[in-house]
């Protein structure tokens, strides 16, 4: 049987897509090897902006040299928009599968590996949800990896996971090449999607995420059994065995008091919601095509911590958008301290071809943009502190994921407890064999580190309370309890 390697570029549709791809592999045989070795290296590709989509080419050109007899399979963003122009210059590329043709993916590597001169291509856009009929059967098979395994990067953990509820995007913002590599919005049916959760939690998986481009936007397009938003957030949070639900990525416009009162209603839907800002300023929300302005994104902010007066928000920022003025840019730094955002993800404007905003003059020269993002980033970087900070003394739930390394005593040595405490906790954890440091989330999505004796048999997936006695620079410490 043949062997294979995954790369993965891009967002959590991405990860997902591999994660799938290779539990699929595995099912029919295929071993995952190293990529030097690998008959088969699959790439799963991004162009959300322009670097990504170089480092995909010039991992082609790596695969060439490190292995010369590897067959190349492209996926993703970058395969949907060079479609079969990959094989003019990469005789190793067998198989280009775009957005929905990944569905195909298991047949097409089955097909190649029977026929070593076939090509392959899957581009076309499917009119409906390119449910993968073969997926339940496929992952129900393969045995869930123990956490923290070398696999379990491809396959999937043991605590956590994606359900994809929707695939494309229709709302074409200036910027955003996704609505052109991932095609029209289309919902998966409803029926498929809780089939699909069912299936996580029957495995002893408490924590679901419901995934896609605009996941609020879910329905909207009518094509099959596909109620509103909301009424998929209800039915899902009805499965027996779910502990914490999460959404990733809705839209603000698209956000209804509905799914507002959603966060009142169901417990279950984690207090952390990760709402896409992109930028402060109400003209240039409005070149960016967004559909509202600071005032309409910041009274859904009140109206979600009304519902839910502990919601955590995180968000998306790009600096640099064509025309951006330093009083712009201001607006956006105004923003995150008024949404108080506990993270983002903050992004320089890059040109997209194809996009509305690739055809703007008064494009923002790369050092002033470059200088906004680091302003942008230290004021994130302080929010993000006292966000943590404020988590010290409270108590949490914390889902058990990883066993992590026992912290060393110059790791820690920056926290706020005295460092003779400090030493002595460390020196006394690193000979400690009764007791094990694990690593989880808590329900807001921190990280948690904390000490178990190993006589509790705690397993991953496991939730523990714990009351927060640190905050660090990216984590909390927790003491159970
Ligand atoms: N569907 C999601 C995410 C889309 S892509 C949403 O609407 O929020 C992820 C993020 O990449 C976007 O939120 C945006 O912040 C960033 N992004 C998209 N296109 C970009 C571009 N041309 N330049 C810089 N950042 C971009
Ligand atoms: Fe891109 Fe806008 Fe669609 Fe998000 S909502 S994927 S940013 S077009
Ligand atoms: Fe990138 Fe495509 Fe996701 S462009 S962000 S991989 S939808």
């Amino acid at each position: 049987m043949p062997s294979f390697h995954c790369i993965t570029y891009g967002c959590q549709m991405n990860v997902n897509d591999s994660a799938w791809v290779a539990r699929s592999l595995v099912k029919m045989g295929w071993t995952e090897s190293e990529m030097e070795t690998a008959d088969f290296v699959f790439i799963n590709t991004c162009s959300v902006r322009e670097k990504p989509q170089h480092k995909v080419l010039s991992m082609l050109g790596i695969i060439r040299d490190t292995n010369p007899k590897a067959s190349v399979a492209v996926a993703g963003c970058v395969a949907q928009q060079m479609g079969e122009k990959l094989w003019e210059k990469n005789a190793h590329v067998r198989l280009v599968l775009g957005s929905d043709g990944i569905a195909y993916a298991p047949q097409a590597f089955e097909k190649l590996a029977k026929n070593p001169k076939l090509r392959l291509s899957y581009l076309k856009f499917t009119k409906e949800f390119p449910d993968r009929k073969p997926e339940l059967e496929f992952f129900r098979t393969v045995p869930v990896l123990p956490t923290g395994s070398a696999e379990e990067s491809t396959k999937g953990n043991d605590t956590r996971a994606f359900v994809n509820i929707m695939q494309g995007c229709n709302n074409f913002c200036a910027y955003c090449i996704v609505p052109y590599t991932r095609g029209r919005q289309k919902s998966r049916p409803m029926a498929s999607v809780l089939a699909e959760c069912k299936e996580w939690l029957s495995r002893g998986i408490c924590d679901l995420t419901l995934l896609g481009q605009n996941v609020n936007a879910y329905g909207k397009d009518n094509t099959g059994d596909t109620p509103h938003f909301t009424e998929l957030l209800y039915e899902t949070a009805k499965l027996e065995g779910l502990k914490r639900l999460h959404l990733v990525t809705p839209h603000p416009r698209d956000f209804c008091d509905a799914t507002v009162n959603a966060y009142k209603e169901l417990s279950v839907l984690a207090p952390r919601l990760h709402l896409p800002l992109q930028a402060g300023s109400d003209a240039i929300l409005e070149k960016m095509g967004r559909g509202y302005t600071g005032r309409d994104f910041m009274r859904l902010v009140e109206k979600l911590r009304t519902a839910r007066p502990d919601i955590a928000l995180s968000t998306d920022l790009i600096v640099g958008f064509p025309g951006e003025t330093e009083q712009d840019f201001q607006d956006t730094l105004r923003m995150m301290k008024e949404a108080n955002f506990i993270a983002s993800f903050s992004f320089i404007y890059s040109d997209r071809p194809g996009t509305r905003a690739s055809k703007m003059s008064e494009k923002v020269d790369a050092k002033v943009s470059l200088d906004r993002l680091n302003r942008l980033m230290t004021l994130q970087n302080e929010l993000a502190e006292d966000w943590l900070k404020s988590r010290v003394d409270m108590t949490t739930e914390v889902l058990l994921e990883t066993k992590s390394a026992r912290p060393k005593y110059s790791e820690v040595k920056d926290h706020s407890l005295d460092v003779e405490t400090v030493k002595n906790v460390t020196e006394h954890m690193e000979n400690d064999t009764e007791n094990t440091s694990w690593q989880g989330h808590d329900t807001w999505g921190n990280t948690v580190n904390l000490i178990i004796p190993n006589s509790f048999g705690h397993k991953a997936g496991d939730i523990v309370s714990a009351k927060i006695v640190t905050a660090k620079k990216h984590s909390l410490l927790g003491e159970l309890l």
